[in-house]
């Protein structure tokens, strides 16, 4: 009875979190492992956030999966992650698509190994309808890069003549973002200790609240993830106006 009067009043979970998934390397040098140990299990820690955001009714979820300054990484471990992404693709995306998950990738194409593009792109034209979580990966996906081709869009529109310099807006501008159609995160989720942003999601997290855990990216669990959220249901969010 008490349970179900709980369940009930529990605020609605946040719209959009985004996550970035850090500490893979130390979690397995803390155990001797090779750090494609830690990109593996983070992988299943990715998993695992997926099904728990689809269970706390999450509308978007977007998780960082390779910054376009990743590949400034030994190739080796370049090779290991671009693997890893190759077979969860495969593994994950029957089980994805019959959960109604819709998948989406933002960031720069250009670089990735044309297999992956391919199956990105195959991934994203088979969910395009589903009506349940929205999970984006952001892969080879760096902030300022995308406000940069953002702005030369624009500049190019503007040259052409289609747009005048006043039509020039946030909203406009958010057009040409990867993250078009989706809302800003409320909630940003960093692991592992390390409190920056890293060029991630830097328009699109103006207001959004930060949450910093110790807990290492492949230790991370449902019941961390509730517990950030919960630090976010303490935050009062303002948006730069006054209370009261
Ligand atoms: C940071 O750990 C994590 C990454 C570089 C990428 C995240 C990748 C995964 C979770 C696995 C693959 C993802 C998918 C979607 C299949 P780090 O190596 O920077 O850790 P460290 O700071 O402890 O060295």
């Amino acid at each position: 009875m008490e349970a179900a009067a709980t369940r009930e009043l529990a605020p609605a979970p946040p719209a959009h979190i985004a996550i970035i998934m850090d500490g893979n390397g130390r979690w397995a040098r803390n155990r001797g492992l090779p750090r494609v140990a830690g990109h593996e299990r983070g992988a299943e820690s990715a998993r695992a956030v997926v099904r728990a955001c689809r269970e706390l009714g999450v509308a978007y979820l977007t998780i960082y999966a390779f910054s376009s300054e990743n590949w400034n990484r030994p190739q080796t471990e370049v090779n290991d992650l671009m693997g890893l992404l190759r077979i969860y693709l495969k593994r994950e995306i029957n089980e994805l698509d019959s959960q109604g998950v819709r998948l989406r990738f933002i960031g720069a194409r250009e670089r990735l190994p044309p297999d992956i593009i391919a199956e990105i792109e195959a991934a994203e034209r088979r969910t395009r309808a589903n009506q349940g979580l929205v999970l984006a990966v952001a892969l080879n996906y760096g902030s300022r890069d995308e406000i940069v081709h953002a702005a030369r869009a624009i500049a190019a529109d503007v040259a052409a003549g289609t747009l005048r310099p006043d039509q020039v807006t946030e909203d406009e501008f958010a057009k040409h973002l990867h993250t078009v159609g989706m809302p800003n995160p409320d909630l940003v989720i960093r692991t592992s200790g390390e409190q920056r942003l890293s060029n991630f999601l830097l328009w699109q997290s103006a207001y959004a609240e930060l949450v910093f855990t110790d807990v290492l990216w492949p230790d991370f669990t449902k019941d961390t993830l509730q517990q950030a959220i919960a630090e976010y249901h303490r935050r009062d969010r303002r948006f730069g106006a006054r209370r009261g």
